[in-house]
């Protein structure tokens, strides 16, 4: 039988992040390479003790090479300073390492990565996991929600619990900060800010406890 195509085939021998990053940039496990222009890989502590894991890169990031360095990692800053948790302590992420997007005319439209290509990269978020070893894990929407805790979790339901995954002892998930910055009016995204920071305070809370 004809195995799977994945970051596993393109894993180095031996972990860190430095041979990871190496060797992420020059992953083919899926189709998602060839449109973008470069892959996205983590970056932070290399301990970390929390560990924030977005959906995949976006335009911006997919331009700089960095992880959330948009608007959404903007407002995801602001939250994690008001939650009293320092950025440079953290270990920053995202279950897809290629930007995927549809074109409308000179805009680059984020597009939502299959299922297929979230299985398929999952190997990079894995190592980013054993070796950084963050005592909790952060999932910033459903997409990296399901990616640490299987498809069928709903954030609806499940919403800044504390869980534990195949991957990391400890997993949070919360709402991915553009679906803040989409919030249709200002009282709206106001409630939806509020309420994530709620979840980011319990984190920090967690890691000072842990
Ligand atoms: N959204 C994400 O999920 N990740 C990024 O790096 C930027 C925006
Ligand atoms: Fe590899 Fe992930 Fe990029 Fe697909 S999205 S090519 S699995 S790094």
């Amino acid at each position: 039988m004809l195995r799977k195509r994945s970051a596993a085939d393109y894993l180095p021998a031996k972990l860190s992040l430095a041979s990871l990053r190496a060797a992420a940039a020059g992953c083919r496990g899926c189709d998602l390479y060839k449109y973008a222009t470069q892959t996205v890989f983590g970056e932070g502590r290399s301990r970390a003790r929390l560990m924030l894991v977005g959906e995949q890169p976006g335009d911006s990031e997919d331009r700089d090479g960095r992880p959330f360095v948009g608007p959404a990692g903007k407002l995801l800053r602001r939250a994690l300073d008001e939650a009293k948790i320092a950025a440079s302590e953290t270990y920053v992420t995202n279950a897809v390492k290629h930007f995927k997007f549809v074109e409308r005319g000179k805009r680059r439209i984020h597009a939502k990565p299959k299922r297929i290509e979230v299985v398929a990269c999952e190997p990079w978020l894995e190592a980013e996991i054993r070796v950084v070893r963050p005592q909790i894990v952060v999932a910033l929407g459903a997409t990296a929600a399901q990616a640490l805790l299987g498809p069928s979790f709903r954030l609806t339901h499940h919403r800044g619990e504390f869980l534990s995954s195949p991957l990391a002892e400890r997993v949070l998930a919360t709402v991915h900060p553009s679906s803040i910055l989409r919030a249709p009016d200002d009282e709206t995204r106001r409630v939806e800010y509020a309420n994530f920071l709620d979840d980011l305070k319990l984190v920090a809370r967690a890691v000072k406890a842990a």
